[in-house]
């Protein structure tokens, strides 16, 4: 039994901020920024608007696009790292929005890996017969956590959220072919954001130091990156017995174009085959991937019958990898 996307939706701030607005706030330049990360600009939420508004309309759109009604859902998984609140899970916010029945709804917190974490969840869900279709979302609200101080990681991050509906598929060889994830704790403080959980409660001296913001050791995380994206790749490759360059379309995480370069040239996949958003829309961590693949649909890039591979990495250290006949 395989497991296929029937559907993807995105939701897509409309406040843009370029490099030249980034410029005025911290002690950066365009060129450094294009050149260093790949990043042109990235997108901002409105204010009023949380975590859980965009999963609604990521999942509107989802739904709409796959023809699913929101009675036919079984199960919401939300991927955030940015929740509207520490409990209860932005998923629980997002179900009346959607519209869904009384399902199981929880959030999963992987990080810039979590969509693909949750496709692989909702694959098992869907295999043991514990749901028919589960609604999945990466969404991401990164501009609110923010230390807007920090040039190392201010220029990076940008808000949005990507949908799939995953369904059944109708026949052997189209779907979720094979996949692979996997972590390291012993890596956590390389990218997390320190206060306002229980172990460090707001205090004013959690507030005057910046705690609740995102903090990231940018060198190392890039180091960790490149080497959990080549093994995900290469494990996911293995285990599907396909080779790099039979791959259509390889759309990863879209953190930095350095990372995915690399990534690309070690599992001999041509920079033609790789689809980019970073330039517009910057690192939506848990977002980027299925907000790439609706993009690259809309564009003509990715068509039926593609093999398409994607890859992630991201706090906690998490990685997977996934491997799709479209
Ligand atoms: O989804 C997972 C999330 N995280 C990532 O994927 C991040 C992975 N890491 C990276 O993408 C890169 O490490 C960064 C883009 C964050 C930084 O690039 P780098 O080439 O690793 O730079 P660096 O941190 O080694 O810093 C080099 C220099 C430093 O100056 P000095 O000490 O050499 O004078 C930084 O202070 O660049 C400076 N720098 C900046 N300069 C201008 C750091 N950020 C900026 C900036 N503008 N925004």
């Amino acid at each position: 039994m395989r497991t296929r996307i029937l559907g993807l939706g995105t939701s897509i701030p409309e406040q843009i901020l370029t490099n030249a607005d980034l410029e005025r706030i911290v002690d950066t330049s365009d060129e450094w920024i294009r050149s260093r990360t790949g990043i042109e600009e990235r997108r901002r939420i409105e204010d009023g608007r949380d975590c859980s508004d965009l999963v609604a309309e990521a999942c509107v759109n989802a739904l709409a696009d796959a023809a699913v009604k929101p009675e036919e859902i079984d199960a919401l998984i939300t991927a955030t790292a940015t929740a509207d609140t520490l409990f209860p899970s932005t998923a629980a916010w997002a179900q009346p929005k959607i519209g869904l029945r009384r399902i199981p709804v929880f959030d999963i917190s992987s990080a810039c890996s979590g969509f693909l974490y949750a496709n692989i969840v909702a694959e098992g869900l869907v295999a043991t017969g514990s749901a028919r279709r589960v609604l999945i979302c990466g969404s991401e609200v990164l501009s609110r956590l923010t230390n807007w101080r920090d040039r190392g990681t201010c220029v990076l991050f940008g808000d949005g959220a990507g949908a799939a509906v995953i369904g059944r598929s109708e026949n052997d060889d189209r779907g979720l072919l094979g996949s692979t994830w996997g972590a390291d704790g012993s890596l956590a403080e390389l990218l997390w954001l320190p206060a306002g959980g229980t172990r460090f409660p707001a205090t004013h001296e959690t507030v005057e130091h910046r705690k609740h913001t995102i903090h990231m050791c940018g060198n190392e995380v890039f180091k960790h990156a490149v080497k959990a994206m080549e093994r995900a790749v290469g494990e996911v490759l293995d285990r599907t017995g396909v080779r790099g360059e039979d791959v259509d379309l390889f759309v990863p995480h879209q953190a930095n174009v350095r990372i995915i370069k690399k990534t690309a040239e070690r599992a001999g996949i041509p920079m033609e085959k790789v689809y980019l958003t970073i330039h517009k829309y910057g690192n939506t961590s848990a977002a980027s991937i299925p907000m790439a693949l609706k993009d690259a649909e809309e564009s003509g890039r990715l068509r039926e019958g593609n093999l398409v591979l994607c890859a992630a990495f991201g706090s906690g250290f998490t990685w997977a990898a996934a491997l799709y006949r479209w």
